[in-house]
């Protein structure tokens, strides 16, 4: 059976207790919870774990319901399925144009693929929603100790990004911090994390209007008003001197002649390691936006030492571009994440 099938069985069950949306989602979760019992680092976890054992026991222990949910756990064992949920029972939040999608996996593998495994290193996404990159990143590390950071505006989607990476978190010594704050506003909250970050992975947001800011941001007040230009400024802040950002981005900011003095602006303080262009419909398997986005790979300060920019116009990401396009699909990406000259260049 399907996954929005098996979603759809849970959903229909739900339904006759008058549990459903976020609650539904709660529900499936904590069951998740009940598995693997992980211990909560924030105490949003404990908040929701506490809503869905009190609505888990509206459910008068119903055999068919419990099979169900046992049943879709079986089949996923360590929830990666949840951000597919997550969107299936939340969609209304997804129609709202907030800017709320996630990354295709592969394409969230592929960017933390880009990242030299440091022991110890500080990996931050700072708009983590359904905790893609932070999960391909502890994947990434294995036995080597990581400190992950994830921030959100909303607070369900860091419960999902804390309940994955402590079902997937293999290496005690690793640690965890979860945020629930306004990017780009609650300065205040990052204030201690400036200057310590070795890596931050990220999709945020695309080009939200700004009005006005009290903090500094050289690409803002070049007139550039508006959320790429802010957040890519409060990466600078955020990383160590040589640390890197491996970010999505409009494809205009890569391409538009607008952006012209955007980008000559970025050369003066950041070392461009790499650019790739992205297909058209790169989001088409987890949201219904058309947006083109591109991957950029950037490390804080000038290098003195001359390197190459690696420049890849990606053809596949291995997720279907259009609702006719049949998986599997190729993954160029991938593949050319594979050279070691690539790699080296990108470091
Ligand atoms: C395009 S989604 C990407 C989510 C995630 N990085 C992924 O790829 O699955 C952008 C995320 O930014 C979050 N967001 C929007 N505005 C924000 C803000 N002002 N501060 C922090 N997060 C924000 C949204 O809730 C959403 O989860």
């Amino acid at each position: 059976m399907e996954i929005r099938e098996r979603l759809q069985n849970i959903e229909t069950f739900l339904r006759q207790y008058g549990i459903e949306g976020e609650d539904a989602f709660i529900v499936l979760t904590t069951f998740y919870l009940r598995l693997h019992n992980p211990k909560p680092v924030s105490k949003n976890l404990t908040f929701y774990k506490g809503q869905g054992e009190a609505l888990l026991s509206k459910l008068n222990n119903d055999i068919l319901l419990i099979e169900q949910l046992e049943d879709y756990i079986s089949n996923d064992i360590k929830g990666d399925s949840l951000p597919i949920a997550y969107q299936y029972f939340l969609s209304k939040k997804f129609r709202d144009n907030t800017g709320k999608f996630f990354t295709p996996k592969e394409v969230a593998e592929a960017m933390s693929n880009m990242l030299n495994i440091q022991e110890g290193a500080i990996v931050f996404d700072p708009t983590c929603g359904g905790g893609t990159f932070l999960t391909s990143v502890l994947k990434r590390w294995g036995k080597s100790k990581v400190k992950i950071i994830g921030n959100d505006i909303d607070k369900s989607l860091v419960f999902l990004t804390e309940v994955l990476l402590l079902i997937h978190n293999t290496n005690k010594d690793n640690k965890f911090e979860f945020h629930n704050h306004n990017l780009y506003s609650d300065f205040d909250a990052f204030n201690k994390l400036f200057g310590k970050v070795d890596y931050i992975l990220a999709n945020p947001p695309f080009s939200m209007q700004i009005k006005s800011l009290d903090i500094s941001s050289p690409l803002f007040n070049l007139g550039y008003r508006n959320s790429d230009a802010l957040f890519i400024d409060l990466c600078f802040e955020l990383l160590k001197d040589g640390g890197k950002l491996v970010c999505l981005v409009p494809h205009s900011l890569v391409a538009n002649k607008d952006f012209q003095k955007f980008r000559t602006e970025i050369e003066k303080r950041w070392t461009i390691k790499g650019v790739f262009i992205l297909p058209e419909g790169v989001f088409n398997t987890t949201s219904n936006t058309t947006t083109r986005a591109d991957i950029i790979i950037l490390n804080k300060g000038k290098e003195e030492e001359k390197s190459n920019v690696v420049f890849g116009n990606i053809s596949s990401v291995g997720v279907a571009t259009s609702q006719k396009q049949k998986e599997p699909v190729e993954n160029e990406l991938k593949e050319i994440l594979k050279q070691s000259k690539v790699l080296t260049s990108l470091n």
